[in-house]
């Protein structure tokens, strides 16, 4: 499988929520891949996390990792302005950033536990970072194939929500969506080879997860590089005619 419809070069790729989970192990599939050329593994702590400097001595160069935190409007700036001062196009960039119970969230049961600090440290992370991430990135992804695809979660659909709780994560993930549909028709006008997707990892085992997983039915909880793998073949099996959709992991639709 390509890893981006009608891409014909090898790919410059940005993971940003690297040091671990989901991205880390998206950062080691796309280096194991012969049609990427550079992967930047960006996170707040990217440079002094064990696992990208093992990836970094398998891979030399073909890593980046880079500190940047995606809440913080002039770190994005300088991302782009100086580490990527020589890259020419993105042509996949990956969202894996979120918190569920971490940095001030709390992954409420009910009304009562709702505050507007777990609201806002939700939002600033599920939700401004990832789009204020794609801001500062578009003039990287306007020129040849382009994918932005940003994890999601399948307890942001409204029309699927049966369990209620966990307002913050579900809320800022439903506002995620919405405002990836929104870009995907205007970056539609600015690159017609653009694509823009949500996209459910799956529940995985991760530092996000690990407080929820007692009720996870066995063989449910995925291993990160197994979630990575699904990730990268559903980015492969979606060009610009699906751009602004929402896909779990088994290349399933999800209803917002
Ligand atoms: N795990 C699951 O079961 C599951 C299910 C559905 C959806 N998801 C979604 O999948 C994505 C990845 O989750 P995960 O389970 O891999 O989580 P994780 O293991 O906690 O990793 C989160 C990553 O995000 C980075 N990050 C957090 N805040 C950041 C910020 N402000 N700026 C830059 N980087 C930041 C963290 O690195 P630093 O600390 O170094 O910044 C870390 O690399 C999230 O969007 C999550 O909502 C996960």
């Amino acid at each position: 499988m390509r890893l981006i419809p009608e891409l014909n070069s090898n790919a410059n790729a940005l993971v940003f929520g690297a040091s671990r989970g989901i991205g880390l192990a998206l950062c080691a599939a796309l280096l194991a891949r012969d049609d990427v050329a550079q992967v930047w593994a960006v996170s707040r702590n990217a440079t002094t996390a064990t696992e990208l400097a093992t990836l970094a001595e398998q891979y030399g160069d073909r890593l980046k990792p880079v500190d940047c935190d995606a809440r913080n409007e002039q770190s994005l700036e300088a991302l782009v302005s100086e580490t990527l001062a020589g890259c020419e196009h993105l042509h996949l960039v990956i969202s894996a950033l979120g918190i569920l119970h971490q940095d001030g969230a709390k992954a409420e049961k009910g009304l009562a536990q709702l505050t507007l600090a777990s609201l806002q440290a939700s939002f600033a992370t599920n939700t401004f970072a990832p789009i204020l991430l794609l801001k500062h990135l578009l003039p990287l992804l306007r020129k040849h194939p382009a994918t932005f695809a940003a994890l999601s979660a399948r307890v942001g659909s409204i029309g699927d929500n049966r369990l209620g709780g966990w307002y913050s994560y579900r809320a800022s993930k439903a506002a995620l969506n919405q405002l990836l549909h929104t870009a995907s028709i205007e970056l539609k006008r600015l690159n017609p080879a653009s694509t823009v997707l949500a996209i459910h990892p799956g529940t995985t085992d991760t530092e996000l997860s690990r407080p929820f997983q007692a009720n996870v039915p066995d063989g449910q909880l995925f291993e990160p590089a197994f979630s990575a793998d699904r990730i990268l073949e559903v980015i492969g099996a979606h060009g610009p005619a699906d751009s602004g959709t929402f896909w779990a992991w088994d290349d399933t639709p999800i209803v917002w």
